[in-house]
């Protein structure tokens, strides 16, 4: 269990307003783009335009953990491309080197 998810246990039966930020879901933070999409209280919110911060009580976690996860396959695939060294060569010499001139 997260940290946020002990505290959302302590404080639910206590009755403990409990406000949790969504903003790190945010991505462009003007109502655009749609990452920021939550359901709180069975009604379909923005993050940045409704909040970020909302009762974290209502909030469907596991809904925002499905969509966060969506496309950690690519993420993953993307992350290991960015950090493999061959990919981060300039290959604008050697394209260069290639093109005749006449
Ligand atoms: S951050 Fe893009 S719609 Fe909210």
């Amino acid at each position: 269990m997260s940290g946020s998810g002990f505290s959302l246990y302590l404080s639910n039966p206590l009755k403990i307003k409990t406000l949790v930020s969504l903003s790190p879901i945010m991505i462009d933070g003007t109502g655009m783009c749609g990452s920021c999409r939550v359901e709180v209280g069975g009604e379909t919110k923005l993050a940045c335009v409704d909040g970020p911060e909302f009762d974290g009580h209502q909030v469907n976690y596991e809904l925002l953990m499905d969509r966060l996860n969506a496309f950690k396959k690519q993420e993953k695939e993307a992350q290991q491309l960015f950090e493999d060294e061959e990919m981060q060569k300039c290959r604008m010499k050697e394209d260069f080197e290639r093109m005749e001139f006449e």
